[in-house]
């Protein structure tokens, strides 16, 4: 209804203008720029990226809003603000770079929050979810209405905001991020408007492995061309490899990578023997997952005759 319609847009105008408040805060924090140069980002990429300083008083955001028509209660309801028990209100983001969130209409949803020590708390916090902000229905990075992924003719799947901000200033603007959850569903039901090609690029690390199997199930339930990309050892994400490494490198790496099979393949016979009964008998299983979720009748069959083939 044009009421709901309405009140969306409240929210999206309330998150602006706290982006905006925090847009001034960081030009104005030699610590926050500090931290970013650190990290290979300049004021440039600040302005580009739309990133934000949230202060570290505990009623920053609040003093900005206080003159301004809305409620606590809308500063509540999307986690901007919070009610300690005292009866006080508070500031959730404190001392944090701000990533704004925007959904596939370029329209804010919400925000992630980077602590600059990452030591004494969480090293990221997001806004928790609202009428506006379904966290497992939106990824990070997902500019122009999609059409950079469109143009590419693939998507790049990586795990964090600085991932995806490295990519982005190497020209790959068809990257984004789950928001630090796990790939979901209504996830590859959004990349799938634009593309039916995704490349994953997660973190160079037992975590990063697991997330891969995990998200390329769901991503085959979808009917998704999956492969997968790798960094050369000591590298531990896409952030980091960008920082030593050109966009011509990332582009050999694309070049390199496999599908998602065949590293399967090599993942899951490497402690085995699949020249054993009892190997190929784990082996197989170790695929159950894998083809549970294969939609395509043509696919089933040219893998399985790989599998056959190679036992
Ligand atoms: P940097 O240290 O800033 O480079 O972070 P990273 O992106 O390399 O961190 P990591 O690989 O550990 O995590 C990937 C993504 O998971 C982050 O970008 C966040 O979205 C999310 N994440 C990481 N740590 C936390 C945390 O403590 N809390 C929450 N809610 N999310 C996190
Ligand atoms: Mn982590
Ligand atoms: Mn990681
Ligand atoms: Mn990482
Ligand atoms: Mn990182």
């Amino acid at each position: 209804s044009s009421n709901k319609q309405n009140s969306l847009q409240k929210f999206h105008m309330i998150l602006q203008t706290a982006l905006e408040f925090y847009s001034e805060n960081i030009f104005k924090n030699k610590k926050a720029l500090n931290y970013l140069e650190k990290r290979g980002l300049n004021e440039n990429d600040i302005k580009r990226f739309k990133l934000g300083y949230a202060p570290e008083n505990w009623d920053s955001l609040l003093e900005n809003f206080k003159n301004k028509d809305y409620s606590n209660e809308d500063l509540i309801e999307l986690g901007l603000i919070k009610r300690a028990s005292t009866g006080n209100f508070f500031d959730v983001f404190r001392d944090r770079i701000i990533f704004p969130i925007y959904n596939k209409n370029q329209n804010i949803v919400g925000f992630g929050g980077r602590a600059l020590d990452g030591e004494s708390t969480a090293k990221y916090i997001n806004s928790q979810e609202s009428k506006v902000f379904n966290k497992s229905r939106e990824v990070y990075g997902l500019v122009s209405r999609g059409e950079k992924i469109r143009k590419k003719g693939f998507v790049i799947l990586m795990e964090g905001y600085m991932d995806v901000l490295s990519a982005h200033k190497n020209d790959f603007e068809n990257a984004v991020a789950s928001l630090g959850t796990a790939f979901t569903d209504e996830q590859a039901k959004l990349l799938k408007r634009y593309t039916n090609n995704i490349v994953i690029s997660y973190d160079n690390d037992e975590a990063g492995k697991n997330a891969l199997f995990r998200a390329s199930y769901i991503l085959k339930k979808h009917e998704f061309n999956v492969k997968c990309l790798f960094f050369p050892k000591g590298i531990k994400d896409p952030d980091e490899f960008f920082q030593s490494n050109d966009k011509k490198k990332f582009v050999e790496l694309l070049k390199e990578s496999v599908d998602i099979f065949e590293y399967m393949f090599s993942e899951f016979s490497y402690d085995i023997d699949i020249k054993t009964v009892e190997g190929k008998k784990i082996f197989i299983d170790r695929f159950k997952e894998f083809f549970a979720n294969l939609q395509n009748r043509i696919e089933i069959d040219i893998y399985l005759d790989k599998l056959s083939e190679e036992l």
